[in-house]
């Protein structure tokens, strides 16, 4: 697919499916791409997550008031109100939730609630104490946390599917509820109970059909584990040494990601039963890998998910937040998304987070979202928690409900967000470049860490921040995703392979795509089992190369030198490549190896291949490796962007809107080589466009 092909299928498909479905919930598919912003009404959803049930009910009119002068039109509410929602084990109270409701309603505000999951009440672990999941050590969890119990325990779901049930039922012709948010942060903890056990038995069977194929394919026959009964196969508990069988290990991280999506489909199939003119969805994790996101996704209709950029890094890494949007847009088709916990104060729980940052950070990280195709940001959370464990967790406003300086800036951009809506509406994130991410190497790289210093996030980062620095957009993207609108693809460290995948890369190659593999791909199979042709294995003919000797040393000062005489540490891992048809980009600088390939490229059909056999920690040498895939492809870079400055593009058929976002504490410049208008006073842009500090520009051009 070119760029406005995919454009206008990205276009097509996002309709507000209440406009769009048929009547009953019988006609409809699983999920339906939604229009966020038609959703709620034509405005951007704009909100935060609120708990009135902790608050006294006289300060709830207080609080809309609050919200609605911020500009407030959203909030989420109720995940972890099973207990107020159900106060007796089937006598449901949603009372107080309708007067929230209407409250809200009166001020213009809407709401997504929580299916209340995520906190089941202590009557239900005091009548049922089997709920509570196990650890790996086989020690049971005790009550008082939140999301402990196992997704495969009888009494949990018998209970869930009552709430649920109620919830949905209540709630199917309210108009104010624009739709529902399953559970909270699935996705752990892992379980190891005898129930889980027993749906792994089952999920097994359901792959091989006869345990001699799963022998076979797990390889049983080391150390003696064949298996004569299901019965008899283990979880990837705490063995001696720490080790289970790799291939078991993979297996089971797939039926606990399925068992995941199960879980969500359990709950979506209610709601899409009895309120289906409901949009769904579940608040996810970002690069979080113990879920194949693109699998869960398909249960749910838009994807929204919870950005801490304070928590997953340092504040000044601003390219993070970038690449846990991009990969949450693209574990759903790349349609536009929401943030429904976008970080609005300082994080904490025993302990504050040991620096605040000024409350304008806060207003940036949120366009940051905008800029990389989020359709709707709720801050987490309105006011601090006077109880429980996130009393250090800050909200917008403190516990003392005074407006702050977090206050003001929500309300700054809430005044800005009515005049950029039309301008974003029906726009998307169209990108030449893509990261493959394969949730089967992530795994099978945590089940066998490789060497110290191997992090395959890491990687995909070192990738990203260079096409971004060049003011690229980047999508991330799943195997089962179509691979054909993009010019170059990267698959750093492609572990795991399948024979689909293998012929998706091919294809993509021999019809003039650039791929760029590194170190340790086509090592296993999708078994993970090592592959006993020689490496890189199924893509050996592909990347026109063979290895036949590395060196897993990452503390020595290994170099990569270019053909240019460019000489870059090679930190992690080091494949020495032995060219078949490909030629040689660089060769290592030390050792018994040096002079020995590193990097080689390969002429494949209309396409190219490159394969880098190592890592290097110098951004440099991601910007020159970048630089030549884009040169080979045809990919334009973007304009000179300062340091500490981000460019993404969103755009509709005619129209681009470029965001230009300034992290430094600096005035910045960039000069662009179009014509722009200021997308808020639509004034005419000089090809210099001054961004101030911790400041965005948002410029349209044709
Ligand atoms: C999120 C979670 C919220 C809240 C927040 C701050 O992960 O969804 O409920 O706990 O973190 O801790």
């Amino acid at each position: 697919m070119n760029k406005s092909a995919k454009l206008m299928a990205i276009l097509s498909a996002a309709v507000l499916f209440a406009a769009a479905s048929p009547s009953g919930a019988q006609n409809r598919p699983a999920s339906r791409p939604v229009n966020l912003i038609r959703l709620n009404g034509g405005k951007f959803i704009y909100g935060v997550d609120y708990y009135p049930e902790a608050w006294s009910e006289a300060r709830w009119t207080k609080d809309a008031q609050m919200m609605q002068a911020a500009g407030i039109n959203f909030v989420r509410m109720g995940e972890f109100a099973w207990a107020k929602m159900e106060p007796k084990e089937g006598e449901f109270d949603f009372s107080w939730l309708d007067r929230a409701l209407r409250i809200l309603g009166a001020h213009g505000i809407r709401a997504i609630l929580g299916t209340p999951t995520a906190a089941p009440p202590p009557w239900l672990y005091a009548e049922y104490p089997d709920i509570e999941a196990v650890n790996k050590e086989g020690v049971r969890y005790r009550f008082g946390s939140r999301r402990d119990y196992s997704l495969e325990n009888p009494h949990f779901l018998a209970a869930a599917r009552s709430v649920v049930t109620a919830l949905a039922e209540h709630y199917k012709n309210n108009p104010d509820v624009l739709g529902f948010q399953i559970d909270n942060e699935v996705g752990s903890p892992r379980c190891y109970d005898s129930d889980c056990l027993a749906a792994f038995h089952a999920w097994c069977r359901a792959k091989y059909g006869t345990l001699a194929a799963l022998n076979h394919d797990w390889g049983t026959i080391f150390w003696g584990q064949t298996y004569s009964a299901w019965s008899q196969i283990p979880l990837p508990w705490n063995t001696l040494y720490g080790v289970s069988n790799p291939s078991l290990w993979l297996d089971y991280d797939r039926f606990f990601s399925d068992a995941t999506s199960d879980y969500v489909k359990m709950q979506a199939d209610i709601l899409r039963r009895i309120a289906p003119s409901k949009a769904l969805t579940t608040n996810e994790m970002g690069l979080f890998d113990a879920i194949d996101y693109s699998e869960l996704n398909r249960q749910i209709d838009f994807v929204a998910w919870d950005n801490y950029p304070m928590l997953a890094q340092d504040p000044k890494d601003y390219f993070a937040p970038g690449l846990a949007h991009d990969l949450m847009r693209g574990s759903k088709d790349n349609q536009n998304f929401m943030v429904m916990e976008e970080e609005g104060g300082l994080p904490g729980w025993s302990t504050f987070w040991s620096r605040q940052v000024p409350a304008m950070d806060y207003r940036l990280w949120a366009y940051q979202a905008i800029a990389h195709g989020a359709d709707g940001v709720s801050f987490f959370r309105w006011r601090t928690s006077r109880y429980g464990t996130e009393q250090y967790w800050q909200g917008i406003l403190d516990q003392d409900g005074v407006a702050n300086s977090r206050y003001k800036v929500v309300a700054r951009m809430g005044s800005e967000l009515p005049k950029l809506t039309p301008l974003l509406e029906g726009t998307h994130v169209i990108s030449p470049v893509a990261l493959l991410v394969s949730p089967d190497s992530r795994w099978a790289f945590h089940i066998q860490p490789l060497v110290k210093g191997f992090n395959y996030d890491g990687q995909l980062a070192l990738f990203y921040d260079a096409f971004r620095r060049k003011g690229i957009n980047v999508d991330v993207i799943f195997p089962s995703d179509d691979f054909s609108s993009y010019k170059v693809l990267v698959a750093p460290s492609l572990f795991v392979v399948n024979p689909v995948l293998v012929s998706k890369l091919t294809r993509f190659v021999s019809s003039g795509g650039t791929l760029i593999l590194t170190y340790r791909s086509g090592v296993k199979n999708q078994y993970n089992v090592v592959t006993k042709e020689t490496l890189p294995g199924a893509l050996s003919r592909l990347a026109g190369t063979e290895i036949h000797e590395f060196d897993p040393e990452t503390t020595q000062q290994q170099t990569i030198v270019d053909r240019d005489g460019g000489i870059y540490p090679a930190t992690v891992w080091h494949d020495i490549l032995s060219p078949t048809t490909a030629s040689v980009l660089a060769h290592y600088g030390e050792d018994f190896y040096a002079m020995r390939p590193a990097m080689t490229l390969n002429g494949f059909g209309k396409g190219h291949v490159i394969y880098l056999g190592t890592q290097s920690s110098s951004a440099t040498f991601y910007d020159r490796l970048t630089g030549f895939a884009d040169g080979l492809a045809g990919v334009h870079r973007g304009p000179v962007l300062p340091k500490g400055v981000e460019m993404s593009v969103r755009q509709r058929p005619g129209e681009k809107l470029i965001f230009l976002l300034n992290y430094t504490n600096q005035p910045q410049t960039v000069s662009l080589d179009e014509a722009t208008r200021d997308a808020f006073s639509g004034d005419p842009q000089k090809r210099e466009v001054k961004i101030s500090p911790i400041n965005l520009r948002i410029l349209i051009a044709p």
